[in-house]
């Protein structure tokens, strides 16, 4: 073959990006990154020292992505350090601590601190920002529920994930939507396409009410086992209530839908001590 075409399909094949971490210090920014690329986790709190630089090799669909990993220092004491890593990233891993509600109200501040550094560039339709609400794990001490972190991030146009970097929950499923969302806006110019959104509504909206109607009982409406606790019934709740609130979720039926969320709770909970 013509080295030229071949160089020229390889090129369209293979992508260079460049991502990077945000959150406050000792979140489980750097653990949640050596779980996908070292699948393992070390309990010991080492802190990050400025910034910590790695590439990694993906898949997504036909193309090899090659990722290079700015983690950053989430320490105040480190930001001389880390402000220049901030320009030309096309990914953001935002993370906190769901048993850290000071972690979570950081979030805010450390997008103003990353559009800051980045001034002109940072164009807002050109990166893709992924929320890990990590260590999920650790349930006792958990005090921001998936309905407040969902909304912050969905509302934004962010993914929102629940990770432990503990147990892997989340992780991979975490960075495939990252990087797949990062291809996707390569292959469109550098720019996000269009959010699912422009049509009113979303296909895991579409897809729930699909479900409800189809679910044979109220634990099956709910997505619970049956034998659930009312702790579980109402996180199940909250989660459909977020997504099928009739003032956020105008798909046909949703209506209809949220009310039999809405009777299905009511009904579980009267039967559970
Ligand atoms: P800085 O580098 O200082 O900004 O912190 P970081 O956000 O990189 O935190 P790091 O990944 O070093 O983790 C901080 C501490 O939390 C360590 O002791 C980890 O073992 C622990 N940790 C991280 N993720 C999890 C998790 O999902 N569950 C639990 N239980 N502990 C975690
Ligand atoms: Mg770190």
């Amino acid at each position: 073959m013509d080295t030229n075409v071949q160089k020229r399909r390889e090129s369209k094949k293979s992508l260079r990006v460049k991502v990077i971490s945000l959150g406050n210090a000792e979140v489980g920014k750097s653990c949640i990154i050596k779980r996908y690329c070292e699948k393992r986790f070390v309990p010991k709190y080492l802190a990050t020292i400025g910034i910590d630089y790695g590439v990694t090799k993906v898949q997504v669909r036909d193309r090899e992505i090659k990722v290079n990993i700015f983690d950053m220092a989430g320490h105040p004491f480190f930001y001389e350090v880390r402000n220049e890593f901030y320009k030309d990233s096309q990914g953001v891993i935002l993370v906190y601590d769901v048993g850290l509600r000071e972690s979570f109200d950081a979030l805010d501040s450390w997008l103003t601190e990353m559009k800051q550094e980045m001034g002109s560039q940072a164009n807002m339709e050109s990166i893709i920002f992924v929320v890990c609400a990590n260590k999920v794990d650790l349930t006792k001490r958990r005090v921001v529920d998936e309905s407040e972190g969902r909304l912050w991030a969905e509302s934004r146009g962010f993914h929102y994930f629940e990770t432990s970097a503990q147990s892997g929950e989340g992780i991979s499923e975490m960075f495939q939507a990252f990087f797949s969302s990062i291809t996707d806006m390569c292959e469109n110019g550098g720019k996000k396409p269009p959010p699912e959104v422009s049509i009113g509504f979303t296909k895991e909206q579409a897809d729930t009410i699909r479900r409800i109607r189809n679910s044979k009982d109220s634990w099956d409406m709910l997505g619970v086992k049956p034998g659930a606790t009312r702790e579980e019934v109402n996180k199940a709740y909250r989660k459909l209530a977020v997504l099928l609130h009739p003032d956020k979720c105008v798909a046909p039926g949703s209506e209809d839908a949220f009310k039999a969320v809405v009777n299905a709770r009511t009904s579980l909970l009267k039967n559970i001590k």
